[in-house]
């Protein structure tokens, strides 16, 4: 049986009051050359939005180099539009011996809007430590 996994307004309501998780990483604009034909903003472009957040994230804690390994899990809730300012967030999931798993989220508000602010992806990002021969690399966690 196929389940009807709409969303009623009220459960939008609650999930647009959601804080994000985490810390802001980065914020950008949504311009028209992210656009896919239709006029709504690209999957690619906000999936590499949130992966260059997760890479800052992973560098710091690392303190070094790293890489994205997996895109474990990707989900969109929302479109995304032109002028849409774009706020990714980081949480750590995990750290392992070389690898630092985070939970990304991507929210948007519309300067339109005032105080609308609302989550439109998320994902979980794994990026690998590496050293100089592109090796990984173990971790030693910052204590920041
Ligand atoms: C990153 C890289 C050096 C890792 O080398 P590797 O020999 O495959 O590494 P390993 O198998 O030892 O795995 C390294 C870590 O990644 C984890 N890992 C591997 N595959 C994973 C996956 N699909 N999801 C989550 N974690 C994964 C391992 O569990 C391990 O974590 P741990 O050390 O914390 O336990 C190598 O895969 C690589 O260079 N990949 C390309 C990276 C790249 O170019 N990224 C940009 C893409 S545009």
């Amino acid at each position: 049986m196929i389940k009807n996994k709409t969303k009623t307004e009220s459960e939008s309501e609650s999930e647009s009051s959601e804080t994000p998780l985490g810390e802001l990483a980065i914020r950008t604009l949504a311009m028209p050359a992210d656009a896919n034909p239709d006029g709504d903003i690209f999957g690619g472009w906000l999936l590499s939005q949130m992966d260059i957040a997760g890479g800052i994230v992973s560098k710091q804690i690392a303190k070094s180099r790293t890489v994205t390994i997996a895109v474990n899990s990707m989900t969109f809730y929302r479109p995304v539009v032109v002028g849409d300012i774009l706020c990714c967030y980081c949480s750590v999931q995990s750290i392992g011996k070389t690898s630092i798993s985070l939970l990304v989220e991507a929210w948007v508000s519309r300067p339109t809007e005032i105080g609308s602010r609302v989550k439109v992806t998320e994902g979980i990002f794994t990026y690998v430590c590496i050293d100089a021969t592109r090796r990984p690399k173990k971790i030693t966690p910052s204590q920041e």
